[in-house]
């Protein structure tokens, strides 16, 4: 149910949870001092009490009230700031509730480029947000996706199609280098020249950093297979079971093809894909194969971490 910004705001401080759009997806906002607002947001999503939620700030004053220290090279992030960049911070416990910690010393936090969602995060201070699907379900990435997930009465701030489409970069800084969490709507590349030294991805060892890391994520009901190149496909989309494939404006199959733009343009192809994953369950798909042929650099990186998750 579309809402609006007065709306918004009324249903925020009033401790309830709304459905708010960003330049990555849409998120699932409460307020960070109505912990009752969060508890429903956990509940809402089916998400693991262990899975830490982003704070959303509107300006640097907030962010300052939330952490114990803003790093010394942060200043050349704010090329990012606002915009889909999460950074990890040493989190002022008295400030940051728990329950949107997951228990952790630190708070991940951003501040977004959507002009709507600042507007009220002015009004209502930092709100807590997640993405706005049901936990393991593709993010949303305009409003019917989120009334598919939490149903056509739940109040969403509407912002029309995301611009990015996919997710904020999530990114810490162990001692003095500076570790990839999740990858995101930022390319590594740009984040290492701008601090101008390598960022190593965070590797996923018994104890995640980011517990988000270990749950199924980004995930449609079909199952998804990844071709590497046009001999594996051209071999399984003679095999009956597969029903579609997932690929480019060039892909070659005698399939039906659902296509996330030309290959190897990044941002338009992860702009698409999660609507695109929707849309194979929407047409009913079981058994997809996937065009995999497409370098993993720069946002490559990005759409080949959320295929290999979506395909489980
Ligand atoms: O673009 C985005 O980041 C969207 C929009 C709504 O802002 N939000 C989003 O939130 O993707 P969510 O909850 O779906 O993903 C947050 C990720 C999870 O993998 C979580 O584990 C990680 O960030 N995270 C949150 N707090 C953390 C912390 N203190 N340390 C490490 N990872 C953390
Ligand atoms: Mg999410």
């Amino acid at each position: 149910m579309k809402i609006d910004l007065k709306q918004a705001t009324k249903y925020i401080r009033a401790g309830d949870v709304v459905a708010v759009p960003t330049e990555t997806v849409y998120g699932l906002a409460a307020s960070i001092k109505q912990p009752k607002a969060i508890k429903k947001i956990f509940k809402l999503k089916q998400r693991p009490q262990d899975n830490p939620l982003i704070v959303h700030v509107a300006n640097e004053s907030q962010l300052k009230s939330l952490v114990l220290e803003v790093p010394k090279n942060f200043k050349k992030l704010k090329k990012f700031w606002p915009g889909p960049l999460t950074i990890v911070f040493k989190a002022n416990k008295k400030m940051v509730p728990a329950i949107i910690r997951a228990g952790l010393a630190t708070v991940a936090i951003r501040m977004p480029k959507q002009k709507d969602l600042l507007n009220l995060i002015k009004k209502t201070g930092p709100l807590a947000a997640p993405s706005a699907n049901v936990s393991g379900r593709p993010s949303p990435t305009c409003r019917a996706h989120v009334e598919t997930d939490l149903g056509k009465s739940f109040p969403v701030l509407d912002g029309g199609r995301c611009y990015h489409g996919v997710e904020s970069t999530v990114i810490q800084l162990k001692k003095t280098n500076w570790q990839l969490l999740r990858p995101g709507a930022v390319s590594i590349e740009e984040i290492s020249k701008l601090l101008n030294q390598k960022i190593t991805k965070y590797k996923n060892t018994k104890r995640p950093i980011t517990p988000g890391q270990k749950y199924r994520h980004y995930a449609p009901h079909a199952k998804l297979t990844l071709c590497k190149n046009q001999r594996e496909i051209a071999v399984k989309s003679r095999q009956k079971k597969y029903q579609a494939i997932l690929g480019f404006m060039d892909t070659k199959s005698n399939l039906p093809l659902i296509h996330l733009g030309r290959r190897n343009h990044y941002s338009e192809n992860l702009k698409r894909l999660y609507a695109a994953l929707r849309r194979l369950d929407d047409l009913g798909y079981s058994q997809v194969l996937v065009d995999t042929q497409f370098k993993i650099e720069g946002l490559g990186a990005t759409l080949w971490e959320r295929l290999k998750k979506a395909a489980g």
